[in-house]
């Protein structure tokens, strides 16, 4: 039939149009993209990088019901929410035991989890969920292994919107079925992620898929097929500045991978936890608008400081992580502490961030902007996005000055 379209040419009926138009279109899109990812035909999930709040980087195992709660009122009382922080995500820690059905029931932390989607949806918000393809997840719950349209369904049944699916429990299993046959333990996983996004799909609910299995594989080249919005990229983020640093700096080269619907994921904002200082906080947000990446807030909201409210609700930066056309930004300079990397903007303007990994502080010096490479050929005017003030024309007498393990960041037009 469709040969049959193509060669028709101006023969065709319009009837006959109207049929093979539709799949015309679509092998258009698998063509360009290789893949098509959303979860439900007509439904673009995650057309910008997912935005929420997730459990475990402050909660872990310790997460309740009242957590979940107090974190939704939050997210609206303080803002969040309407600055794009829409999803509350409950990571590991929730899963009770399956009843003689197979059905899977909450532990005692969350009482009963359809009364707190209704109570998350009803703030506006809405409500994600953890499991794993393995028999068990990281911190020793239940998983799905062979209850996965089962699990799907309860999701939906739920009102779940989105699923972390975390590979843990399934390294045992492919390592006890495939010993030291890597193709076959990747077939393994792959199939795994397959099966979970079909029940999903089979639900008829739409849910973001976000994938969790540590960037093994070079999981950016087949996650879209297994119908994932995100992947993690990395192993587990802490909240330190080598570690935040370290697997935010190493997604260079990751860009192409990226675009609506499809997101590479350097794991959640550790954005005022720790011992993570302003300007390092600052550079976390930085970073993590530059790669186009998921921004899951992690901290606990009932101590969340204005200055920690304003790096993560600051509109600039939000709208150049959010920006439509999607494009991860990209290294293009490295010298010693220094990184430069840029980011387009659907605007034709484009996102320029400076970085100090030091633990000095330092000024550009001799580093000259690489405003050429970036497709500047006269001087560019530039808009700094943290103090939102003008930098005036961007030429050889910008020299700003950056504290240990800081970031400028700038929003470049023509
Ligand atoms: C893994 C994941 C974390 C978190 C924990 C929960 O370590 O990478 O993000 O989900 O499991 O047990």
């Amino acid at each position: 039939m469709l040969a049959q379209s193509i060669l028709c040419q101006r023969k065709c009926s319009v009837k006959m149009i109207a049929r093979v138009l539709p799949l015309l279109l679509c092998a258009a899109l698998v063509g360009s993209a290789g893949t098509v990812s959303a979860q439900t035909p007509g439904v673009t999930l995650a057309a910008t990088p997912p935005m929420g709040w997730n459990s475990w980087n402050f909660f872990a195992g310790r997460v309740t019901d009242k957590d979940i709660r107090d974190t939704a009122d939050l997210l609206v009382s303080t803002g969040m929410r309407d600055a794009g922080y829409v999803y509350v995500n409950i990571d590991d820690t929730w899963e009770g035991e399956r009843d003689a059905q197979g059905i899977i029931h909450t532990n005692k932390k969350f009482p009963d989890m359809k009364a707190l989607s209704d109570y998350v949806h009803s703030k506006g918000l809405k409500l994600g969920i953890y499991s794993s393809p393995g028999d068990k997840t990281c911190a020793g719950f239940l998983g799905s292994l062979d209850h996965e349209y089962q699990d799907a369904q309860t999701y939906a049944d739920w009102g779940i919107d989105y699923l972390k699916y975390d590979l843990c429990g399934f390294r045992t299993l492919q390592n006890a079925k495939a010993p030291n046959n890597p193709a076959l333990q990747n077939r393994m996983m792959r199939d795994a992620y397959t099966l979970m996004h079909k029940a999903m799909l089979k639900t008829g609910r739409p849910m973001v898929y976000s994938l969790c299995q540590y960037g093994l594989d070079a999981v950016w080249d087949w996650a879209p097929e297994v119908g994932a919005n995100l992947w993690r990229t990395t192993g587990d983020i802490q909240a330190n500045f080598d570690k935040m640093s370290l697997i935010g700096l190493r997604q260079a080269g990751l860009s192409k991978f990226a675009g609506p619907g499809h997101w590479n994921d350097p794991d959640m904002l550790e954005v005022g936890n720790g011992r993570l200082t302003l300007d390092e906080n600052r550079f976390h947000m930085t970073l993590w608008a530059m790669l186009a990446s998921p921004l899951l807030a992690g901290n606990n909201l009932t101590a969340m400081t204005p200055e920690i409210g304003a790096i993560l609700m600051n509109k600039q930066v939000i709208a150049v992580n959010q920006d439509s056309a999607g494009h991860q930004g990209d290294r293009v300079f490295e010298e010693g502490p220094i990184q430069i990397w840029s980011r387009s903007l659907a605007d034709g303007s484009v996102a320029v961030a400076i970085f100090n990994t030091g633990e000095d502080s330092t000024s550009l010096r001799n580093i000259p902007l690489p405003l050429k490479k970036l497709g500047f050929q006269s001087a560019p005017h530039a808009l700094d996005l943290w103090t939102n003030k003008s930098v005036g024309v961007l030429d050889a007498t910008y020299k700003p000055t950056l504290p240990r393990h800081s970031a400028v960041f700038l929003k470049v037009t023509k």
